[in-house]
């Protein structure tokens, strides 16, 4: 497989587009080269030097049908043509906010829309702190909330940075971080409900709210044991800080009520992003009304030129008509598929004795090399895998025509077929020997 055209396109992207890509990871994409695509539809994507993938990036996420899906085309270009940014309400946005509402667990909530995670979780913690008058947050190692100051910190730390188990250090993900944001933090190691208590103790009357990934997404895609879930919510409760989960990855696609659903835990806020437009920029927070008057007064300020666009909100409309007019079945179908990939991975690494690693929930899991029965958190990832050898083998799958992430997450589409899954694991088949 040659990509002779990406690298030439990319060699004229790094003089015009810093580094040549507009998102960091993107430099790091599984191929000799970052790659050029000229189309995309359904599960499929097409390099500019004719190569075909079959692709579990899907957008980082957001591609919960596939790329391009004729509903949400047909949806948008009709509702565009009516304008693109009111600044101003419109009837379709009440429409989705009663979709949601209905979709997801929790009671007596209201919602705001924005455009991206990275923004609606910075809502998310000045809701947490102007709500509580607190100062502090609370945010595990290996979880990611977006790049911004306040919380890029600890994300994916070396050990050797990272501060004792008990009492880890904040480190910043990037250099030109406002340092003084590292004070608003109170980093802690995840699903290890002993270290959670202790933290608590330490620093309870001064948290706002604890962030997190309810399924780390980010990480393995590790999910919380119960001692753990039961301790964040107990610890959180008795010292009056609030608990919020961050669906950016798991809203609207582990299941129609997401992670809260999943896990039967409903917190106080929750902020969703990615799934919910099928590809179309939109985030969305929500949240007790009690808590959510607060941006609802103006008390804690939330602006945005492009919240709620008719672009946005007409795409996210016919993402959730479509997944209520399949009802359980679309979320049954795309975790069995994403179980049967899963599983069939499991199988061909048991038969070449491979040390290959998959760990999730179906629609979203990942791909990481140990010998480890279970991954449990960040420093267990950091110390027991090898991420050398995953991207080793993505590049490798690329070969193949499949498309993997750098960060070994896998999310399904609906439009993945069983061709695609057979593909895939016999793909992997293929390249693990030469691992
Ligand atoms: C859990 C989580 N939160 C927030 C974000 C940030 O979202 P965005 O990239 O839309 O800014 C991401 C992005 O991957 C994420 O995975």
């Amino acid at each position: 497989m040659n990509h002779k055209r990406s690298a030439r396109l990319f060699d004229k992207a790094k003089e015009l587009i810093a580094g040549g890509v507009s998102s960091q990871i993107r430099v790091n994409e599984p191929a000799d080269t970052p790659l050029f695509f000229t189309h995309a539809k359904g599960s499929k994507m097409w390099d500019t030097d004719g190569n075909e993938y079959i692709d579990y990036i899907q957008g980082m996420g957001p591609n919960l049908f596939g790329h391009s899906p004729d509903f949400i085309n047909e949806q948008v270009s009709q509702d565009m043509e009516n304008g693109y940014v009111f600044a101003a309400q419109f009837e379709q946005e009440l429409e989705v906010a009663e979709m949601v509402l209905e979709m997801i667990p929790m009671e007596d909530a209201t919602v705001r829309f924005a455009s991206s995670g990275t923004e609606i979780d910075q809502l998310l913690l000045r809701t947490m702190r102007g709500f509580t008058d607190r100062k502090k947050i609370l945010k595990f190692e290996g979880h990611y909330h977006g790049w911004m100051d306040s919380v890029n910190w600890s994300v994916h730390p070396s050990i050797a940075e990272a501060g004792p188990e008990d009492s880890p250090v904040p480190v910043g993900e990037s250099s030109g971080m406002d340092q003084a944001t590292a004070e608003g933090l109170v980093i802690c190691q995840w699903n290890d409900a002993k270290l959670l208590e202790k933290a608590f103790k330490k620093h309870g009357p001064e948290i706002a709210g604890v962030i997190m990934e309810p399924i780390l997404a980010n990480t393995n895609c590790i999910l919380p044991n119960s001692e753990f879930l039961d301790a964040v919510q107990k610890l959180c409760k008795e010292n009056g800080s609030l608990l919020a989960f961050d669906e950016v990855i798991t809203g609207f696609r582990i299941a129609k009520g997401g992670a809260q659903e999943y896990l039967g835990v409903t917190p106080d806020l929750a902020t969703y992003a990615k799934s919910m437009a099928g590809g179309f920029p939109i985030a969305m927070i929500a949240g007790r009304r009690e808590i959510m008057d607060l941006i609802g007064d103006g008390t804690v300020y939330h602006g945005g030129s492009f919240n709620s666009n008719v672009m946005s909100i007409s795409a996210t409309y016919a993402s959730l008509k479509h997944i209520q007019t399949q009802g359980d079945a679309f979320y049954a179908e795309l975790n069995a598929k994403g179980l049967r990939l899963m599983e069939g991975l499991r199988d061909v690494a048991k038969s070449l004795e491979s040390d290959l690693h998959v760990q999730g929930v179906g629609s979203v899991f990942a791909i990481s090399f140990t010998t480890k029965q279970e991954i449990n958190n960040w420093r267990d990832h950091a110390r027991n895998c090898d991420d050398d050898k995953y991207q080793r083998f993505a590049y490798a799958m690329l070969q193949q025509g499949i498309r993997l992430s750098s960060n070994g997450r896998i999310h399904l589409c609906s439009a993945h077929s069983d061709d695609d899954i057979e593909k895939t694991i016999a793909a992997a088949a293929a390249v693990l020997p030469s691992l």
